[in-house]
């Protein structure tokens, strides 16, 4: 009689009391995996999608606080114009079902990025979003979408600059508490762990100044294929570190 091979048990290897308070994604992989199946890119976007959808509701079942997931970078337009109208429409489809399933499970879905410049239904549906989460209180959802760490970190400048120059602030008073307070990711506690699947190891203008900190974990296995077994190894590899924020 020929043994079946139990699946390895990933889910054992991980202390659910002591979860990440928050994960971030760079979803990446998705025009390889589709590439190899000999699909158009496109496919790859949607079944990238399809698993976003799967991790974050199993990141919600486990008692996650915090998903933040880069979705589109302000480099992400220089691809073709097809690709990019491609991923906005996968956007737009699974912000208007998230709308409809928020009710149900009270997750809050937040944006990170400069949002002008995406077409104007899309931005519409991001507001009715973010209005609709503000009466929830379960996971947050951060979706970076033309979100740039660099950027994020001008704007800032920015706006601290403005209000200095408005008489709000001096550059004395600055510190670094301060200076979160004006990023995209206000009042959200940095992320413990940052996951890139697929095989690179950059951070690609991802969560600069708030990953200070962050554990990172790479994997091969491209973001379609990221099941919740990845999830599991990724966790287990976060709670066996040691995070010593700089001390000893
Ligand atoms: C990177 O893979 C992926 C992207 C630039 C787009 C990610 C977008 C989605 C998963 C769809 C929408 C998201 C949500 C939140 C519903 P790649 O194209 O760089 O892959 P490659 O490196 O294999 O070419």
């Amino acid at each position: 009689m020929a043994f079946l091979k139990p699946k390895e048990d990933t889910a054992a290897q991980v202390d659910f009391d002591r979860l990440p308070r928050h994960v971030a994604i760079i979803m990446d992989g998705n025009g390889r995996w589709a590439k190899r199946r000999g699909l158009p890119r496109t496919a790859g976007h949607a079944a990238g999608a399809e698993n976003f959808r799967t991790i974050a509701t199993y990141c919600k079942n486990i008692g996650l606080d915090y998903l933040t997931v880069y979705a589109f970078s302000t480099e992400n337009w220089k691809r073709p114009l097809e690709e990019v109208s491609a991923i906005m429409g996968l956007l737009k489809k699974y912000l208007l079902e998230s709308i409809e399933k928020m009710e149900r499970d009270r997750i809050r879905l937040h944006f990170f990025g400069d949002l002008s410049p995406l077409p104007a239904e899309l931005r519409e549906m991001c507001g009715r979003t973010d209005a609709i989460s503000q009466r929830y209180d379960g996971m947050q959802v951060n979706v970076c979408l033309n979100y740039g760490g660099r950027d994020e970190l001008v704007r800032a400048a920015r706006a601290f600059a403005a209000d200095c120059a408005a008489g709000k602030s001096t550059p004395e008073q600055l510190t670094e508490e301060g200076l979160s307070q004006y990023l995209y990711s206000a009042g959200v506690p940095d992320p413990d762990l940052v996951i890139r699947p697929s095989g690179e190891l950059r951070i690609s203008n991802f969560l600069l100044w708030q990953s200070a900190y962050a554990e990172f974990y790479y994997t091969d296995v491209l973001w379609p294929d990221f099941s919740k077994e990845e999830l599991h190894k990724a966790l287990a590899a976060y709670q066996s570190r040691s995070r010593r924020f700089g001390g000893v």
